[in-house]
């Protein structure tokens, strides 16, 4: 995901700066080379020797070091970097860039850089509610500064309240979207994922495999390419994605109704959920008592939600999936006719690495000219782009 970029990664001194090694360590995961820069504060909290390691970069930490024989530490780290990050940012780093003063190899980096600078600032409650503060941080923000909110917390300093470091993994998640290339921004985009669950008696439930990671992967790389993103989930194990506004629903009536309480403001909806097709005619209020050999289910019809916004789409682009186990095409193709779809993703789900609760993910891509894209098993979040990829260039063409 990160693969070729070279991150500068700030460590300033305050005691979140151990969480800063999570993220590191997110980083390279993700293929990023990170260079770590420590001010004197920050290695009264954590040996550089850590980020040394994890990096497999030597960590910088004096202004008058030379990189090579040629190169000047600041000036070779501003040039290099495809994105700056400081975390933790305290209110003095803050405070120093807001300045314009570069006394140290940090804030000189921060000065001579080109690249895209993001601060996840960590304080007590009180420094972060500090008028001088959030003069700082308006300025900043008003230069083109990103920012990643603190969480309210029990802070170190004993007080409860704002000033957290923001979790790693959400950090990661805002260096990630600022490499990104904005091409969704200004689309609202309206994703449903996971199941729906039918109940048949307080115990009991119809539901299916469904584990929302196709649609989670959808909400999260619409959010990074810029779209203001909508995920109307059913019940699911995963968190909710960062950037994302997430809709907790249970069965596919609940699923309807906050799916068309959204699509009126969407340009672009995309159906992954696995819906339950039927529930059951009656609920029982008490748990059903275990009596005859047999006993008798009667089920009704739900809504068909995607096939109600094919009627209601106008010019927005709508998707769905078609979870098939056999005749792929021919399914997924009447089922794209019938629904009124600009595409739809048909996803073998008998086969090898495809479908339900797995990773990856291997589909055909059916469009209403009768085009068929094949494509190979790959990754859920990697097939999420290729999606968004041609609602994208459908949008264009429709425009043309
Ligand atoms: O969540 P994961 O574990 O990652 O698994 C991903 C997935 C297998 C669920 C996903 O890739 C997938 O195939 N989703 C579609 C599942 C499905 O219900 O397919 P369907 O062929 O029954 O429905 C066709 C389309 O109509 C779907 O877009 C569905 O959301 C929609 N639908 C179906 C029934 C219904 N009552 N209302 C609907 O809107």
């Amino acid at each position: 995901m990160l693969k070729g970029k070279e991150i500068v990664l700030g460590v300033t001194g305050g005691i979140a700066a151990y969480k800063a090694v999570e993220l590191l360590r997110l980083l390279t995961k993700a293929g990023a080379n990170v260079r770590v820069v420590m001010t004197a504060n920050a290695m009264e909290f954590i040996a550089p020797l850590t980020f040394q390691t994890l990096s497999m970069n030597p960590v910088h930490t004096d202004m008058f070091n030379l990189i090579s024989e040629r190169e000047i530490s600041h000036i070779s780290l501003a040039d290099r970097a495809d994105i700056l990050v400081i975390a933790p940012a305290t209110a003095s780093v803050i405070g120093k860039i807001a300045a314009g003063i570069a006394d140290d190899l940090l804030s000189t980096t921060v000065m001579a850089t080109r690249a895209p600078v993001l601060l996840a600032p960590a304080m007590n409650v009180n420094m972060y509610q500090n008028p001088l503060y959030r003069e700082n941080v308006e300025k900043l923000r008003r230069h083109g500064f990103l920012f990643v909110e603190p969480v309210k917390g029990m802070l170190a300093c004993g007080w409860e309240g704002e000033g957290k470091l923001q979790d790693p993994v959400f950090i990661f998640e805002e260096i990630v979207a600022a490499l990104s290339v904005k091409d969704l921004a200004g689309e609202q985009v309206l994703i449903t994922a996971g199941p729906t669950r039918e109940e048949i008696d307080p115990v009991r439930f119809l539901s299916n495999h469904s584990s929302g990671k196709m649609g989670y992967a959808l909400a999260m790389a619409a959010f990074r390419r810029g779209a203001a993103v909508t995920l109307i989930s059913g019940p699911t194990c995963l968190d909710d994605p960062y950037g994302v506004e997430t809709v907790r629903v249970v069965t596919a009536e609940e699923m309807r109704s906050a799916v068309l309480g959204y699509f009126g403001k969407s340009s672009i909806a995309i159906m992954t959920a696995a819906v339950a097709d039927y529930r059951p005619m009656t609920r029982s209020g008490e748990k059903i008592k275990k009596k005859d050999a047999t006993n008798t289910l009667q089920l009704v019809k739900n809504p068909d939600i995607l096939a109600e916004l094919g009627v209601m789409k106008e010019d927005r682009l709508l998707a769905g999936f078609a979870a098939e186990t056999d005749n792929l095409q021919e399914n997924a193709g009447e089922k794209l006719r019938r629904k009124n779809l600009d595409m739809i993703v048909a996803n073998d789900v008998s086969s090898e690495g495809a479908g339900f609760a797995v990773d990856t993910n291997v589909v055909k891509l059916l469009f209403r000219d009768g085009t068929v894209e094949d494509l190979p098993m790959m990754l859920k979040s990697e097939l999420a782009d290729i999606i968004l990829d041609r609602m994208l260039y459908l949008q264009r063409r429709r425009d043309a």
